[in-house]
């Protein structure tokens, strides 16, 4: 058959690595992501913590360990050297009498501000939000509160201050997930902190003594959900000027459903972040409907922004996605940067390179008109997919590429070139009868005329897609019955033109050492 691609010696190989890992079930419950981070056991929500220190990316995370439900919060932890594959640390924060440890960020405290170093170490100082259950039952608002802890062992143990909370509340129901940087221009830490449904910026010398610097956001809400979890980032954009993104995560009435992530552009001047755009324009950070509570590493190298979000849906179905000994994953880690387009400056985001280390051969599809299906006869479940389309020469009113097993469950992904959609619809893609709000289509606006690329990286239950260099982002999870082991190129009303394919068959980081 014309269109069947065969890869005999790599169908072979991937046959030989499933029989050898048979007897190794660490990592391989149904459904279990391979390549991306989930916890060994128990509930995970969102990154917290994120630094860079010493060669290490340290990831802190909401953590439950005796649930695969949400309940009393930690802070679990892992550590990667390069972002690929992560080792799993103790627990780093546990309740206390002040309350659960919910999100928020850890800097490294380069000039020792806050006074905690003792020895070589430069102290790692987390600043997170106490959430007081004993408060909440009692129906008090002021349940909330920031406070800090220290390390001084390259963030291996844990001290947290005794003066705690530094923060205290003022009578504010959410008042949480501090995310702060430090601001060389008025050598100031800074506090980004969601506060109902806006945010509130904080500054202090020495991460102890913190004053309320201004306020932003009540005419940018989306009115049905709290905000949360913050992140004020500066970017160096090419034109060498510098802006800022202030990220920001919404509970509820997202553009695909339920929880999401906007992003607005614009100054700071060390105590204020205005706006470029107006109140109305609300810029996305993801389209699909699983990337929530991302946020970016303090002082990784080279200035890099590099950003990872949970991949779940809070506010639509976060705790009853069907896994068995843990719940929930992280998003691949993206770099992030800046664009200058004609309506302003733009997100852009892309998987990072260290992650190219996953690939174990590369499948070239090449240049041709694909008319109706494609076959791409490969077996790995573990795909990443890069596809360019000419559209000027593609007559398709659809085109892209279908994920599906033999149950006929299935995965699309493709541009509507009619409605001008980029979309992954996983109406029939597997087990959707956990929440009536998971089997659905999510779509992102696509203006660009000449060219599609698509990025695509396929793990056991999620898809991330970027489109066009990463001007689109769409994360969305998926649970079919079986794994999907075929991959087909589509084109429907007409022919579509592939430039140029590759197929990575991916390798698991979770093989026990
Ligand atoms: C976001 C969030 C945060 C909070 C944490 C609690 O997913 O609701 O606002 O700190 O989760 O686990």
């Amino acid at each position: 058959m014309k269109n069947l691609i065969l890869f005999t010696s790599l169908l072979f190989s991937l046959a030989c690595q499933q029989t050898k890992d048979s007897t190794n079930t660490y990592y391989k419950e149904q459904h279990r992501p391979q390549f991306h981070f989930t916890p060994e056991k128990g509930w995970m929500n969102d990154p917290n913590g994120l630094v860079y220190y010493d060669g290490e990316y340290h990831l802190f995370y909401q953590h439950y360990p005796d649930s695969t439900v949400w309940g009393p919060m930690h802070w679990g932890h892992a550590i990667s050297k390069d972002l690929v594959s992560w080792e799993h640390f103790p627990i780093a924060l546990y309740p206390d009498s002040l309350g659960y440890i919910f999100s928020g960020s850890i800097v490294v405290d380069e000039n020792n501000t806050t006074g905690f170093k003792t020895g070589e170490e430069k102290p790692l100082v987390a600043i997170f939000t106490y959430h007081d259950m004993v408060k909440e039952k009692a129906g008090r608002k002021d349940r909330e509160s920031q406070g800090i802890a220290y390390s001084l062992d390259k963030g291996r143990t844990w001290l947290k201050y005794e003066k705690n909370p530094v923060i205290p509340n003022k009578g504010d129901a959410d008042f949480r997930d501090p995310k702060v940087f430090w601001h060389e221009a008025t050598k100031n830490w800074i506090m980004p902190l969601a506060v109902g449904k806006k945010l509130e910026i904080f500054t202090s010398p020495n991460l102890k003594n913190w004053q309320k610097a201004s306020e932003f956001g009540l005419k940018e809400s989306v009115n049905d959900g709290v905000w949360e979890c913050p992140d004020l980032i500066s970017f160096k954009t090419e034109d060498d000027t510098e802006k800022w993104v202030l990220i920001q995560n919404i509970g509820r009435g997202a553009v695909n459903g339920g929880s999401g992530t906007q992003y607005f552009v614009g100054n700071f001047d060390g105590k204020t972040f205005t706006n470029d755009n107006s109140p109305e324009i609300k810029l996305w950070v993801d389209y699909g409907a699983d990337n929530y509570a991302g946020v970016s590493w303090f002082n990784a190298p080279n200035s890099e922004r590099i950003y990872i979000g949970w991949m779940s849906n809070w506010d639509d179905y976060a705790n009853l996605v069907p896994t068995s000994t843990w719940r929930s994953g992280m998003t691949v880690p993206r770099k992030l940067s800046l664009n200058k387009t004609p309506e302003g400056y733009r997100l852009v985001q892309m998987p990072v390179k260290q992650l190219e280390s996953l690939r174990i051969s590369s499948l070239n599809i090449p240049k041709q008109k694909i008319k109706n299906t494609l076959r791409i006869d490969n077996k790995s479940v573990l795909n990443e997919l890069d596809l360019t389309f000419d559209l000027t020469s593609s007559t398709a009113t659809e085109l892209g590429f279908i994920l599906s097993n033999s149950k006929n469950e299935k995965l699309i992904v493709g541009l509507d070139k009619v409605s001008k959609q980029i979309f992954i619809d996983r109406t029939n893609a597997g087990k959707s009868d956990f929440s009536s709000k998971f089997a659905k289509k999510h779509a992102a606006p696509f203006t660009d005329d000449k060219v599609l690329t698509i990025k695509a990286l396929v793990d056991m239950a999620s898809i991330e897609v970027f489109v066009n260099g990463g001007k689109i982002a769409l994360t969305d999870l998926f649970f079919p019955t079986e794994d999907y082991t075929k991959i087909e190129l589509y084109s429907k009303g007409g022919n579509a033109e592939l430039t140029s394919g590759t197929l990575y068959p991916l390798k698991s980081v979770w093989a026990k050492k």
